[in-house]
């Protein structure tokens, strides 16, 4: 009988690691997740998943190697993907030095406790790595082979993770691997990321719980997937022969402004955007009686980063032929509706919390919220 192959997930509890866990124990893995010590439990995303005979979570910290080694040890995976990092680009220019040690000397860590115990040739890792390593672009569209211009404390630490892992393949022939993904987004992102904060604001702006939604830069453009597909690449990263790095995207490219447009549509207002700049305004012009003639969306400075990446398309043929993944089965329109969807119910459901929904909108129109 084939033996059970054995996951360790580290950043569990974000996006892509509560998706990927599912994905994986679908396909019969044991699944052991890494969760940090807090004093509030935040679990939402792994909730119904505790209980499940296969699933199984473990406290360490990216900023603790005794804590990784002795779970490494104890867990002896087959496969490891290194997901956790403080992810946020514009949070890293507030906590560069968390962002390194944590995204940079985090994946270090990872690779050594590896290494200590001895399973070096007998674990697979996979290291979460990003388009913002390509940041200030140097060429459009980005492959495995566009040189990298990391363009944030978060990119700059991230290259250093990139770096580190190739590194380790060729001086001690371990199989680890990055996979660059570009952006990728769904109901369950981050609410400070700019498509759900946009998503969530649509929701509560047609069901009236907020005003209006202040942005940063809407010319910035991205590669927007679907991260539920994404996941599957990084399972599939893993199974090849050899050890390689591939670009994970869509290969289409959209706006901030083209998916605020998109999101408010999909919730029942159509907006017209006017001025430039910082004095940009989405007014809404067809809608709910009492909205049109309102603009709903506003720029504000104090959602502009020092340096901004905003050319980002990547290139996915590699990825498509090697790995015989489809880019496109999810489609932009598809997942601006996935979004726009599950937020109009999650509002629509927050009878109690719709108080304290309107003081984050506050928040959130007062720019405390990145
Ligand atoms: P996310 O939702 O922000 O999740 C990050 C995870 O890392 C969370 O589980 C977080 O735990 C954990 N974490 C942070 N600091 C930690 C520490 N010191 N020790 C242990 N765990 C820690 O991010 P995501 O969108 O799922 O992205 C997953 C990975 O892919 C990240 O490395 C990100 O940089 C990278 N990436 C993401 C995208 C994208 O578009 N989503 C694209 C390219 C690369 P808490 O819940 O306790 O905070
Ligand atoms: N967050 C945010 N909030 N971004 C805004 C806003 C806003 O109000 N207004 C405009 N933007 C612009 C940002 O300046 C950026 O150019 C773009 O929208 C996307 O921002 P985010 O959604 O915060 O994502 P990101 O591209 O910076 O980073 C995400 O993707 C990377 C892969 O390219 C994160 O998931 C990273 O962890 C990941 O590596």
């Amino acid at each position: 009988m084939e033996k059970k192959k054995i996951a360790l997930i580290t950043g569990v509890t974000g996006q892509d690691g509560s998706y990927l866990s599912e994905f994986l124990l679908g396909k019969g893995y044991e699944v052991h997740g890494v969760i940090r010590r807090s004093s509030v439990d935040y679990r939402e995303r792994i909730a119904h998943l505790e209980g499940k005979p296969d699933f199984h979570i473990h406290y360490a910290d990216m900023g603790d190697s005794m804590s990784l080694v002795k779970l490494v040890g104890k867990v002896q995976p087959t496969e490891i993907y290194n997901l956790a990092a403080q992810s946020h680009v514009q949070v890293s220019f507030d906590a560069p030095e968390f962002t390194a040690d944590v995204d940079a000397v985090g994946v270090l860590r990872i690779l050594e406790a590896v290494r200590t115990n001895h399973l070096e040739h007998h674990c697979r890792i996979y290291q979460a790595s990003t388009s913002e390593l390509y940041g200030k672009v140097e060429e459009v569209p980005q492959n495995e082979l566009t040189p990298f211009h990391p363009y944030s404390p978060y990119a700059v630490a991230k290259l250093y993770g990139y770096w580190i892992v190739k590194e380790y393949r060729e001086a001690y022939g371990m199989y680890c691997c990055s996979g660059i993904l570009f952006n990728h987004e769904s109901e369950r992102r981050g609410e400070t990321f700019v498509t759900r904060k946009i998503t969530l604001a649509a929701a509560r702006i047609a069901q009236g719980k907020q005003e209006k939604l202040f942005l940063g830069n809407l010319s910035s453009l991205r590669d927007w997937g679907y991260a539920k597909d994404y996941v599957e690449c990084m399972w599939l990263i893993l199974q090849q022969e050899q050890p390689d790095d591939f670009v994970i995207a869509t290969g289409v490219q959209h706006s901030v402004r083209e998916f605020a447009y998109l999101a408010f549509k999909t919730a029942g207002m159509e907006l017209e955007f006017r001025g430039e700049g910082i004095d940009e305004k989405g007014v809404c012009v067809a809608g709910p009686a009492n909205l049109v003639g309102k603009t709903l969306v506003e720029v504000s400075e104090d959602f502009y980063r020092p340096t901004d990446v905003v050319n980002l398309l990547g290139d996915p043929s590699k990825a498509k032929r090697e790995l015989g993944w489809d880019p496109q089965s999810t489609s932009f329109e598809q997942l601006v509706s996935i979004m726009v969807k599950h937020d109009m119910q999650k509002v629509a459901a927050d009878h109690v919390a719709g108080v304290m929904r309107t003081n984050l909108a506050e928040y959130l129109e007062k720019g405390i919220t990145k």
